[in-house]
């Protein structure tokens, strides 16, 4: 299928956002993903010539990443974590029951074409364990039961809320938005809740509040400059190792330069 005229020119408007034009690939490819339902060996070709790179280059990011796919995908993306802590708290069981409920394997496609199941790494949501996402939209706190119950309304085309972010729309949608085209849904459902928000909750219970930059930088140093913490230490071993490697930068040989005072 051909680019329409449309996508063309929202192709080029994202490679008008940025200095140098060819950051705008990674957006690129998610709108060539809304459009084609994957990265088309078009949508590379197309890329490449906008962006005056190699199509060879436009590949290699295509499929470095895990979010871009090279075939097509079903209507929903449902991505299990099965990472550490998701899949000691029940993400691996959640992963298994979704295959065999959907009767796919990873990385494949009901038979009526609405899901495409995926086990995926940590999404830092680690305090929700185990955790779904759909079309990268949160859902916490998942049981092989919830998760069951989620990918059937799904399939039964009926409305699905996540439990942190906005109501499902389709994975193509969500992938215009990822390449910066907003559908208007960013503020809907809650974003940051529960378990994220008990240590601030405790904090300010207790009238705690973060240091200033300077009375961090106060409490890992004395008043000599000298470290006092493992942070300090770190960040003057930091600071003297930059100072050498400009030394060698700046020394004809390449080679630290000898002190000369002697
Ligand atoms: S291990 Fe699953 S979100 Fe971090």
């Amino acid at each position: 299928m051909a680019l329409t005229d449309t996508t063309m020119v929202e192709l080029r408007e994202l490679g008008a956002r940025y200095p140098q034009a060819r950051s705008a690939l990674l957006p690129m490819l998610h709108l060539i993903q809304s459009v084609e339902g994957n990265v088309t060996n078009e949508g590379i070709e197309v890329c490449a010539e906008l962006l005056g790179i190699s199509a060879a280059e436009v590949s290699g990011v295509a499929t470095f990443y895990t979010m871009y796919k090279r075939r097509p995908m079903g209507e929903h993306h449902v991505g299990v974590c099965t990472n550490t802590l998701c899949a000691v708290m029940g993400g691996d069981l959640i992963f298994e029951r979704l295959k065999g409920h959907l009767d796919v394997g990873n990385d494949e496609t009901t038979e009526d074409g609405k899901v495409t199941l995926e086990h995926i790494e940590c999404n830092a949501a680690c305090d929700f364990a185990p955790v779904m996402m759909v079309n990268w939209e949160f859902f916490d706190n998942q049981t092989p039961e919830s998760a069951i119950e989620v990918v059937d309304r799904l399939r039964a085309g009926e409305s699905v809320q996540a439990t942190r972010g906005a109501t499902i729309t389709s994975w193509r949608d969500a992938e215009r938005v990822l390449a910066g085209f907003e559908d208007g849904l960013v503020d809907e459902g809650p974003t940051a809740a529960g378990a994220s928000l008990v240590g601030l909750e405790i904090a300010a219970e207790r009238g705690w509040s973060a240091p200033s930059i300077d009375e961090a930088k106060q409490a890992s140093t004395g008043p000599d400059g000298v470290a006092t913490t493992k942070e300090g230490a770190a960040e003057q071993a930091d600071t003297s190792r930059a100072e050498t490697e400009t030394q060698i930068e700046k020394s004809p040989t390449g080679s630290a330069e000898e002190d000369t005072d002697d």
